[in-house]
């Protein structure tokens, strides 16, 4: 399958002197909307600051410009697969959002599975040990799995679960995710599907979490760990 590699979201999205805006008490504002104060005529939203309990963040993928790549994913997906029934297995936690958006944009008969692989902890936002709990997975042999999660950073949570997914024996195994980080890749597997290709900066919203915050903003936002 060749892979997908996904818009390629510009790593000087921040201008100088971008206006700063309180939205604490909005967090699903909907950012990035021409309607909001402090919008100007003719600018991209995404270069907007936004503060979020207290957290300053910047704006990297309105929600339309991620319901876009999630759409453009599906179709490449729809397009691999055709009618082949396919297992969905999704990532916990941070794949949350991103499934429920893109089974709905699926057009072959699927299976739902989660499966909760994780390297990050807490606060911490450097990787710390990979660990994989398959207990809630559904059986995937002879099947033909797509593997979905948020982001693609250093790549080896995707490469150690689809390792040890292949034990399983499934007919086929592929992966989907909506970001893949660039320059960070420390594996040579790479996944099969991927909607955009985003700068290094740690990023949060659609399901992405810091400590467990902000998954439910729907656009993506990035932050910097002096801000955290
Ligand atoms: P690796 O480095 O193994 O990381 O590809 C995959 C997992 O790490 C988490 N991750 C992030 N989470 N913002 C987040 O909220 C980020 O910028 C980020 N980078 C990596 C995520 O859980 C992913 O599945």
């Amino acid at each position: 399958m060749i892979p997908l590699d996904g818009a390629k979201v510009n790593a000087s999205w921040t201008p100088s002197g971008a206006p700063k805006h309180t939205w604490s008490n909005s967090l699903r504002s909907g950012a990035g909307r021409a309607d909001r104060p402090g919008h100007r005529a003719g600018q991209p939203a995404c270069f907007f600051r936004r503060t979020i309990r207290e957290t300053d963040v910047r704006i990297l993928l309105t929600e339309q410009q991620i319901q876009e790549g999630v759409h453009r994913l599906a179709e490449k997906v729809n397009d691999a697969y055709h009618d082949r029934p396919v297992t969905v297995l999704a990532v916990l936690t941070g794949s949350i959002v991103l499934l429920a958006d893109l089974i709905r944009r699926l057009t072959m008969p699927l299976r739902v599975g989660v499966v909760q692989a994780s390297s990050y902890r807490g606060k911490v936002t450097t990787p710390g040990p990979l660990t994989i709990n398959p207990e809630l997975m559904p059986d995937i042999r002879d099947r033909s799995v797509l593997l979905v999660d948020d982001i693609f950073d250093t790549g080896r949570t995707l490469a150690a679960l689809a390792e040890r997914l292949r034990q399983w024996e499934p007919t086929s195994l592929q992966s989907a995710v909506l970001l893949r980080k660039q320059g960070r890749q420390e594996v040579e597997y790479q996944p099969d599907f991927c909607a955009f290709t985003i700068p290094n900066v740690f990023v949060v919203g659609y399901g992405l979490d810091y400590d467990d915050q902000y998954r439910n903003l729907p656009y993506l936002a990035a932050v910097e760990e002096s801000d955290l």
